[in-house]
């Protein structure tokens, strides 16, 4: 069967990748294949998750690149090398330009780790947006999968899950919570549900091509 390519692009730990991949393999994600994994960290452990699991990887660090354009350059040129469709940013920790962005409208998905529009936009990644979540005292968090555009997390929402806070919660723990029950199931369903709507949209160009 034909499937939608997908790349994911880290820059840490990678757990959402391994749920991406763990999604693949069960069948969670069968409209899609994860064809490449790209880091803007040398170090980033979500590079042995992929490698692991046969999945081709490639650094571009911005150290490397002079200005924003030429390093988002090279990932697209990545991208078109490998005849991505779908762009999947799991734990990103860049942002990207309008530039960029637009190349793509409506083919990158990024998951955040809070119920946007709360605790999001710049300067709210990792470990920060539990940090703002329990200095601000909410008693219900999640996540959001959501498209990317040029306003930092911004796009159009796809998925989003509600979590508990709960008395005593550290953000290391509050974090942790997030991911197991919200960012880890609705990712998959959300590359799922992307990658399908594209093939979907492929077949009817094609019998409309051939009628
Ligand atoms: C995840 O919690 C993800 O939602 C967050 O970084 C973590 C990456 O973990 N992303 C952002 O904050 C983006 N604004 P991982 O590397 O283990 O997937």
């Amino acid at each position: 069967m034909l499937k939608t390519k997908i790349a994911v692009l880290v820059s840490g730990g990678g757990t959402n990748l391994q749920a991406l991949i763990d999604a693949e393999k069960s069948g969670i994600i069968k409209s899609g294949k994860i064809c490449l994994v790209i880091s803007n960290k040398y170090d980033a452990y979500a590079l042995e998750r992929a490698r692991n699991n046969g999945i081709a990887t490639a650094v571009v660090s911005k150290s490397e690149y002079t200005t924003q354009e030429s390093f988002e350059d090279k990932i697209s040129e990545l991208l078109t090398q490998n005849e991505i469709d779908v762009i999947v940013l799991a734990g990103f920790m860049c942002i990207l330009s309008a530039r960029f962005t637009s190349r793509y409208p409506e083919r990158i998905l990024n998951v955040h780790p809070s119920l946007i529009p709360s605790f999001c936009g710049k300067g709210f990644y990792g470990l920060h947006v539990h940090e703002a979540a329990l200095a601000y005292g909410v008693k219900v968090t999640g996540a959001t999968v959501h498209f990317v555009n040029e306003i930092p997390d911004g796009g159009r929402i796809i998925l989003q899950k509600a979590v508990e806070v709960l008395e005593g919660d550290t953000p290391e723990v509050l974090q942790r919570r997030v991911m197991e029950q919200a960012e880890w199931k609705i990712l998959p369903q959300a590359c799922e549900m992307v990658c399908r709507a594209l093939l979907e949209a492929a077949d009817k160009r094609l019998s409309y091509f051939s009628t």
